[in-house]
């Protein structure tokens, strides 16, 4: 679906104006030309389900993963990790696997359609109506293209702050044999992190959703911090 609706905005965006940036990110005005492009049409799947949504943002090696884990032991949501996502995506050989892994490789964000409908699916497919969902929204087209083609927005947002000293160091130490672990990738997706996050952690920050967390301390150091969110949240549901 992605490439065919490139093609169709190739037809109306003119060279002028680039469909991708730096980042390889497609630009605000050729996403929403996609997501009107979208058959089944927005938030057919929200609004039938009561979600509760918390975004966990953060570089690589903030701490993300980790805290999900915590989260999900004490609070019972579904976890569902973007990057996880797309990673077993490559593993099933599916048509757009070279491309993911070329993507990933760069530590590049990869088109925002391919991720939500990956999202989308893991969130149609289970019982839970509370997710958290890790490493997404990566940059705007991110955030607007779950907006349109989920037709929610999240509860909550957790940004993990870490400096990227630390981030590195973690990175480098942690051994899952990613093929993005390694310093000249990790180089890449912290400039990319860098380049991208800061709109979208504005955007949650005027609405009053975003919670910064310190990321530097002992994983349950950092979850006592995480856990009072989630506590405040148990009422509210
Ligand atoms: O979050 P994680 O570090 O597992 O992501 C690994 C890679 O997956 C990223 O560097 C990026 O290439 C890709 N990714 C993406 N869009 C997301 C999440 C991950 O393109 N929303
Ligand atoms: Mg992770």
């Amino acid at each position: 679906m992605w490439r065919r609706a490139a093609s169709l905005s190739s037809l109306i965006f003119s060279s002028s104006q680039p469909l991708r940036d730096q980042q390889g990110a497609y630009s605000l005005k050729a996403w929403k030309f996609f997501c009107a492009d979208s058959s089944k049409g927005a938030g057919y799947f929200s609004k039938e389900k009561n979600l509760f949504i918390t975004f966990v943002l953060g570089g690589p090696g903030s701490g993300k993963g980790t805290q999900c884990a915590k989260i999900v032991e004490n609070f019972g949501y579904t976890h569902l990790s973007a990057g996880e996502l797309l990673r077993r995506e490559i593993a099933s050989n599916s048509e757009d696997g070279a491309m993911l892994l070329d993507t990933i490789k760069e530590g590049k964000i990869v088109p925002s359609e391919v991720t939500v409908k990956l999202i989308q699916k893991e969130m149609e497919s289970c019982g839970n109506c509370k997710f958290l969902i890790d490493g997404f929204p990566r940059n705007e087209e991110n955030r607007i293209a779950f907006e349109q083609i989920i037709g929610a927005e999240p509860n909550n947002v957790l940004f993990f702050d870490c400096p990227e000293e630390e981030m590195i160091k973690r990175v480098l130490s942690r051994n899952e044999g990613r093929v993005d672990d390694n310093i000249d990738t990790i180089r890449k997706r912290l400039k990319v992190f860098a380049a991208s996050h800061h709109p979208v952690i504005e955007h949650y920050s005027k609405k009053g959703k975003l919670y910064k967390i310190d990321a530097i301390g002992t994983e349950d150091e950092i979850f006592e911090r995480v856990r009072p969110v989630f506590a405040a949240c148990e009422g509210a549901q």
